[in-house]
C-alpha cells in the first residue's frame, strides 16, 4: 500500500541557528502513519545531517550531471554524501522563475533514481489553465514529458505532489473536491498508463497553502496521501499540526 507523506519545503529561507532549530522540533514529532520529510536549503543539509536526527532529508535542486564544469552546480552524488535520500523535482517555482522545462525535468528525474535517490515530481496548472478548464490535459501532459518514460519499477521511487499554483503562497487552498479530483484523475492517469495497481501503489501530494485549518479535510480525500507544505513548514506548531492530520 502506499504510504502517507508530509514534505516540508523551507524554500530559501531561515538563518542556519533557525533551521537546526526547526529540523530538531520537526524530528521529535510523533506520527506513526506517515513519513515526514524536510527540504532545507541546500547549505545546511551537512549541518542538519549530522545532527543524526530521525528524520528524511531531501534536496529542493540539484543538477542532472555527475560532475564537470557546471559551476555553481550540486550534483545528486554530492547530495546524497550528505545525507539526502530525496529530491524535489519540478516545483512551479523552478519551472518559472528558472525557466525548467519538462525535458530537462525528465533529465534530472532520470540523474536522481540513477543514484536511488527518490523523486517529490511537483505537477499544476497556473489559474489561466485552470478557468479555461484544461487542467487535467496540462498536469497529464508534465507527467507524460518528464515522468512516464519511466518503468513500473522505477516510478516505484516516485512520489507526486499535486500544488496548483494559483494556490502556492497566496493562501487560496483547492477545495476538498478541487484536490480529491485532480488526485483521482493523476491516480487514473497513472493506471492508464502503467496498471491499476502500480497507480493505486503511488502516492499523492497535496500543496498550496495547506495549513492547519485545512489539512484534515484534503488529507481525508481517498486519493490525497499527504501534502507538500511551504510557508506552514517553518512553524514546528504548525507542521506538526499538519502532520497529524490523518
Ligand atoms: P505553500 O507552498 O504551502 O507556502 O503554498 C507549497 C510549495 O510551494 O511547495
Amino acid at each position: 500500500m502506499r504510504k502517507n507523506i508530509v514534505a516540508g519545503n523551507w524554500k530559501m529561507n531561515l538563518s542556519e541557528n533557525d533551521a537546526v532549530e526547526l529540523a530538531k522540533e520537526v524530528a521529535e514529532i510523533k506520527v506513526e502513519n506517515a513519513e515526514i520529510i524536510i527540504f532545507p536549503p541546500a547549505i545546511f543539509i551537512p549541518t542538519i545531517s549530522k545532527l543524526g536526527l530521525k528524520l528524511k532529508i531531501g534536496a529542493q535542486n540539484f543538477y542532472p550531471k555527475d560532475k564537470g564544469a557546471f559551476t555553481g552546480e550540486i550534483s545528486i552524488t554530492q547530495l546524497k554524501d550528505a545525507g539526502v535520500s530525496y529530491v524535489l523535482v519540478g516545483h512551479s517555482e523552478r519551472r518559472t522563475i528558472l525557466k525548467e522545462d519538462n525535458e530537462f525535468l525528465k533529465d534530472k528525474v532520470n540523474a536522481a533514481l540513477e543514484h536511488d535517490v527518490k523523486v517529490v515530481f511537483c505537477c499544476g496548472e497556473e489559474l489561466t489553465i485552470r478557468e479555461k478548464g484544461t487542467e487535467n490535459e496540462f498536469v497529464k501532459s508534465q507527467l507524460v514529458e518528464s515522468v512516464f518514460h519511466l518503468n513500473a519499477d522505477q516510478l516505484k521511487n516516485v512520489t507526486i505532489a499535486y500544488e496548483p499554483i494559483w494556490a502556492i503562497g497566496t493562501g487560496l487552498t483547492a477545495s476538498k473536491e478541487q484536490a480529491e479530483a485532480m488526485h483521482l484523475f493523476i491516480r487514473e492517469t497513472i493506471a492508464n498508463h502503467y496498471n491499476q495497481e502500480v497507480a493505486n501503489s503511488v502516492s499523492i501530494l497535496y500543496g498550496g497553502s495547506c495549513n492547519p485549518s485545512n489539512a484534515k479535510e484534503l488529507f481525508a480525500c481517498p486519493n490525497v496521501d499527504g501534502g507538500l507544505i511551504g510557508g506552514a513548514a517553518l512553524k514546528s506548531a504548525d507542521f506538526s499540526s499538519i502532520a497529524s492530520s490523518f
